[in-house]
């Protein structure tokens, strides 16, 4: 039995030397040297070439080398008997909310304008306690983002597709409790996962229905966006402005409008990086798992895409 890599996008070195660090005699390939394709029964894999892993007659388990399971999923070519697992991670997740926060305070201290504007002129600023943020997902990530902002004094909503009870959030659920949710959240944080459901969420209804003003963090996935909504509600001032981590097409081209437009922050998918070696232990124990014929942890819903 064969433990495989799929990675060729980004350099796997970091994983084959923690995997190998904790597992010295785990039957490790990385993709495309494969010797014998019906070895192989689990996969660590991020985004991968759709369609490669019907030629894997024997895998049971893909596992995500992030807490983004789209790029696997979209792939409608996976049978339905293999199961994908995401991680989960506290790294991560700090991580995640360090960044969201400080986002967050760089538009309240109004940072970029100052920056971008020359000239010596202090605005007047906000505080988190005057402030609401409203989190669109609240899956680990976005309750992460929500108990940081709560410690930063920030008065916090959450939206989930499902009800959910959080510790001193004000929670909203499914299509029916959105627009009340989206009404008092002047500063809206997409934390969603990719689904065909949430493809293209952040588009000019939803904007039309945040406060005048508001401002917009993506750091969940680029096609949640649709980018000429997000431009033109800025344009027209609806928007104060945005900072966005992922796109629809990385890495961003140079020639994208959103470089130059002064009031969209990008970075290039940094807010939260998998480290291999705080991971490399969880993907290892659902190995383990698989072989022994137990319950596997942090599995994808299939149905639900998440
Ligand atoms: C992830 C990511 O899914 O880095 O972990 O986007």
């Amino acid at each position: 039995m064969s433990f495989l890599i799929i990675s060729p996008k980004k350099d796997p070195k970091a994983w084959v030397e923690a995997l190998k660090a904790e597992a010295p005699d785990l039957d490790l390939e990385v993709y495309p040297q494969v010797k014998d394709p019906s070895k192989v029964e689990y996969v660590l894999s991020w985004r991968h070439p759709h369609g490669i892993y019907r030629d894997f007659k024997n895998l049971k388990v893909i596992a995500s080398m992030g807490a983004g399971i789209d790029h696997i999923i979209s792939d409608k070519e996976i049978p339905e008997h293999i199961q994908i697992t995401r991680v989960v991670d506290a790294q991560l997740t700090k991580d995640m909310s360090v960044f969201v926060l400080s986002l967050i305070l760089e538009h309240l201290r109004n940072l970029n304008e100052h920056h971008c504007s020359s000239e010596w002129k202090p605005k007047t600023y906000g505080r988190p306690e005057n402030t609401q943020v409203g989190i669109l997902g609240m899956g680990v990530l976005g309750v992460g983002v929500a108990e940081k902002l709560i410690r930063n004094k920030f008065n916090v909503t959450g939206w989930s597709r499902t009800k959910k009870e959080i510790l001193g959030v004000t929670t909203y659920h499914g299509d029916e409790q959105l627009q009340d949710f989206l009404e008092d959240s002047k500063i809206l944080v997409n934390l969603l996962p990719l689904t065909s459901e949430t493809k293209n969420i952040l588009n000019k209804h939803l904007f039309e229905k945040l406060p005048e003003g508001a401002y917009v963090i993506n750091v969940a996935r680029g096609e949640h966006l649709i980018e000429d909504d997000l431009i033109e509600m800025i344009n027209t001032g609806h928007l104060t402005g945005a900072a966005l981590d992922v796109f629809r097409k990385e890495p961003l081209p140079a020639a994208h409008p959103f470089w130059k437009n002064k009031k969209i922050k990008v970075s290039p998918h940094i807010a939260s990086i998998t480290h291999p070696k705080s991971v490399v232990p969880q993907i290892l124990e659902n190995y383990e798992r698989m072989k022994e014929g137990k319950d596997l942890k942090n599995v994808v819903d299939r149905e639900k895409e998440y």
